[in-house]
């Protein structure tokens, strides 16, 4: 009675998992929450002020379907900032990343192609090849790659029907990302199958390491690149992002945008422009350093438990953890945590198949003193169960 697209989606395990910390809270217990891939910071106040305003003055009415020209202009000028050139009419504003991947998806994909996805990766990215009757195709990476494709994994994955590949650089679950000299391997190869390229830049801002380039769009004009507010700019509920395409791509693109969504949230548009000001940048770069600290006192302490974590991230939010040592897999490990610890992670399954049963992700979107509490729940869960260091 339904398409079959919906049985080709699989549920998520954090879903029941989430609804198992909802039971426990209701009960009156603290859930220490490892598995939320959302900044636990308010959406920062000149944002809200600029929201505000624009209600008053009646910012609520359809815009143009590629986004207020002042967004574009001021989404473009922050490229220049970083140093990259892109002109304002290649952006097109969106509902979140989401929003990207669905216009990106009826942009470039016929029924029946195939999308390279890495394998583990977004769970989501495979959904929007299902929507418009593509596949998704697994593109394996692992920990001695640093979770990243090479030119010659590509080459290896790639099929007759293979019309582009997908990438997140860094990337979910594991915050990885690629040189610029391997991310510039990658877009070649693609270019050389004859493949689109969508580079999905989500956390581009939330790099803490050093690194040799900004945005994939240093190497090239003819790649899809995504982005949103959601991230580093702290505005996952207002559901705005963009994407940047080739010149040729505008007309059409702009064309899916007016028949799928008319336009992106008026309000949200209008407080975003707040959001690239230097007010609202310092703030979020203060919180981006706090991630980093973050990264590094949880790690640390799981480290000192036993677990291993085989690359550190480059950024995101996220520590992919390998949980071997506790003789469980992923799976067992995050239902016995929650259910006798009350500390919720993600498992590796959630993100694909490639040695997920080995991973879990813990998301670093929580303050020291969580971060603090869960971890000594861990341990004393390590301790009951005779695995501790
Ligand atoms: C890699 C990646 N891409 C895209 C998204 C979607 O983000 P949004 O639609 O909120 O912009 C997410 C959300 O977690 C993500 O991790």
């Amino acid at each position: 009675m339904f398409a079959t697209r919906c049985e080709e989606i699989a549920p998520f395990t954090v879903m029941q998992l989430l609804q198992r910390a909802a039971e426990l809270e209701a009960e009156g217990q603290r859930v220490v929450h490892f598995e939320i891939g959302e900044s636990d910071f308010p959406t920062a106040t000149p944002i809200l002020d600029a929201a505000t305003m624009a209600l008053k003055h009646g910012r609520t009415k359809y815009t143009p379907a590629q986004g207020i020209p002042e967004l574009r202009a001021a989404i473009s000028s922050f490229y220049a900032s970083n140093g990259v050139a892109v002109a304002a009419d290649r952006i097109i504003v969106t509902a979140g990343a989401s929003g990207g991947l669905v216009l990106l998806a009826s942009l470039l994909l016929n029924p029946g192609d195939e999308l390279l996805i890495t394998d583990p990766g977004y769970p989501c990215d495979g959904v929007f090849a299902h929507l418009v009757g593509a596949r998704p195709r697994s593109l394996p990476v692992t920990a001695s790659g640093r979770f990243q494709p090479t030119p010659e994994s590509i080459q290896k994955a790639w099929s007759d029907r293979c019309a582009g590949m997908l990438l997140a650089s860094p990337t979910n679950p594991t915050g990885t990302m690629s040189s610029r000299l391997e991310l510039d391997g990658i877009i070649k190869t693609v270019a050389a199958q004859g493949g689109f390229f969508i580079l999905d830049e989500i956390y581009q801002h939330l790099v803490h390491r050093p690194r040799d380039y900004c945005s994939g769009l240093e190497l090239s004009d003819d790649i899809y690149v995504l982005n949103s507010f959601s991230k580093f700019f702290g505005m996952t509920g207002w559901r705005l992002g963009w994407v940047v395409v080739p010149q040729q791509a505008v007309a059409p693109i702009t064309k899916l945008a007016q028949n799928l969504f008319i336009c992106p949230s008026a309000p949200a548009q209008y407080a975003a422009l707040a959001a690239l000001e230097p007010e609202a940048m310092s703030i979020h770069a203060e919180r981006r350093d706090i991630f980093a600290d973050r990264a590094a006192a949880l790690s640390q302490r799981l480290t000192a438990l036993g677990f291993t974590i085989p690359v550190m991230p480059d950024g995101a939010f996220y520590l992919y953890v390998d949980v071997t040592h506790t003789g469980m897999d992923a799976t067992e490990f995050c239902w016995r945590l929650m259910n006798e610890y009350a500390v919720a992670v993600t498992p590796g399954t959630d993100f694909g198949k490639v040695d997920a049963d080995r991973y879990v992700r813990f998301a670093y979107t929580n303050d020291l003193a969580s971060i603090d509490l869960g971890c000594a729940r861990i341990a004393e869960a390590l301790q009951a169960w005779g695995v501790a260091p």
